[in-house]
């Protein structure tokens, strides 16, 4: 496996594949990977003939006061992991290299990007879009893969690729959890051994909205103030910065459940704030 940090270099590499008819399969990541990045990564392996993995912890996406500095940060284990995965090049850049100081030019899709994370979190995904943009034109890949965990990023990345017709069939892997239920995240290692005990909870809240619209219940409200007062009780070191009951795709919170509907919950906890989603459907009304 090679390590380029080069953005220059990447895409000389990657124009030269694309014109071989190299099939190039894209995974996009902010490094300190997990098993989380590794089921992507091979993911990437199984449709692409050559995968790039990127490691860049993206200026762009952290708002003031966000932890852009505290992020952890380990290329030589993410190298490790990557070449165990199968990563033909890890493309590892400086922000100074990719972002030039007069930089101006922004990719947003803010119809989307105003509902969960982006309520808190008001230029992040603006950030998360044009580096992405930036990443797809400098490797020109075939197969982009993100993460189910991420909900929010992956349905505004398919609206931004398909509205700017970029050729890029864009993949969403299944969100990898813990033993216990917790979702993988490179934010993991900020909670404290007691917050560690509390997050399991978060999973266990979806679960429990699951089971009851499996159950029949069909009102998000319902559902909704059932796992408010599951996290109340379980989340005491919690803040829970939303959750919600949306259109899967499209993100407006359901007023009905009747179809396929994502329930997704943000936490902060005193230095992370994690999130998770579970993806339900209604149960078919009786014949
Ligand atoms: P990062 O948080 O490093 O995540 C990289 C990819 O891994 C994302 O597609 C994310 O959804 C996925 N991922 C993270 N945890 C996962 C888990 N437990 N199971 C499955 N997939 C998981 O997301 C980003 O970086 C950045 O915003 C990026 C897209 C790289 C743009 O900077």
């Amino acid at each position: 496996m090679d390590i380029v940090s080069d953005p220059g270099e990447i895409r000389t590499r990657c124009r030269e594949w694309a014109r071989c008819g190299v099939v190039t399969g894209l995974v996009p990541t902010m490094g300190y990977l997990h098993a989380g990045h590794g089921s992507l990564l091979r993911l990437a392996r199984e449709r692409a003939d050559r995968v790039v993995a990127s490691v860049f912890v993206n200026p762009t996406q952290f708002g003031p006061g966000e932890d852009l500095d505290a992020y952890p940060r380990d290329l030589e284990r993410d190298a490790a992991l990557a070449a165990t995965a199968g990563v033909d090049v890890l493309f590892a850049p400086t922000p100074q290299s990719m972002y030039a100081p007069e930089a101006a030019t922004w990719v947003e899709v803010p119809e989307l990007a105003r509902y969960l994370c982006g309520a808190s979190r008001p230029t992040h995904f603006r950030g998360v879009c044009t580096v992405v943009a930036k990443l797809f034109l400098l490797v020109q890949p075939a197969v982009a893969v993100f993460g189910e965990k991420d909900w929010q990023q992956l349905a505004i990345l398919r609206r931004m690729t398909a509205d700017l017709g970029f050729p890029v069939e864009i993949v969403g892997g299944p969100i990898v959890r813990e033993a216990d239920g917790l979702a993988l995240s490179s934010r993991n290692v900020y909670l404290s051994p007691e917050e560690r005990a509390q997050a399991i909870h978060i999973n266990k809240g979806l679960e429990l909205a699951a089971a009851m619209v499996a159950a029949g219940e069909a009102d998000p409200a319902v559902v909704l103030a059932r796992v408010r007062g599951y996290f109340a009780s379980y989340l005491p070191d919690g803040t829970v910065d939303y959750l919600s009951c949306v259109h899967p795709a499209r993100l407006y919170s359901l007023e009905r459940i009747d179809g396929p509907a994502l329930f997704a919950a943000a936490v902060k906890f005193s230095r992370a704030r994690l999130i998770d989603n579970r993806l339900v459907d209604a149960v078919a009304p009786p014949r």
